[in-house]
């Protein structure tokens, strides 16, 4: 599976769990299970991203443009899950907070998928792709990892 493959599969995954996180009501179990799942999802795929297709489009000039608004968004993403983590679930304003979250998520993916993704495999060779694809998987195992020894 090349890098794009790869990284459309994790987008689609984290559309998917953004609905059914905006489904869920108070201080549930639900809630708490899938924010759980969605926040390692999120900040392991950011990561493993950045390591592996950011890190070679950064390299390229006429990459880096794309590649520093998407790593400053990911910053932003992951603010607001550190944010929505120390507030109260049964709050109103966690599920505002979540709602934010959902907007940036989706906006960030789309924008990957039209419009950094198609200027990289302009600049990246297609075996560098596959190269990729494979790197970003040991990354993100391994970033995954780490993220259920923290919890
Ligand atoms: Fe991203
Ligand atoms: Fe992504």
């Amino acid at each position: 599976m090349n890098i794009y493959e790869r990284l459309i599969e994790d987008h689609g995954k984290q559309r998917g769990m953004a609905a059914g996180l905006a489904k869920t009501e108070g201080d549930s179990a639900e809630r708490k299970r899938l924010f759980g799942e969605f926040y390692k999802e999120l900040e392991a795929h950011a990561a493993a991203e950045e390591q592996t297709f950011y890190a070679e489009l950064l390299g390229l000039a006429d990459g880096q443009e794309k590649s520093r608004h998407s790593v400053a968004e990911h910053k932003t993403a992951s603010d607001l899950l550190k944010e929505l983590e120390k507030t109260d679930m049964s709050s109103s304003g966690w599920l505002q907070k979540f709602k934010k979250l959902k907007h940036e998520v989706e906006h960030h993916v789309d924008e990957e998928e039209k419009e950094v993704f198609p200027l990289a495999r302009k600049l990246i060779s297609a075996a560098r792709a596959n190269e990729l694809g494979a790197d970003f998987e040991k990354r993100k195992q391994a970033e995954l990892e780490e993220l259920a020894e923290c919890a």
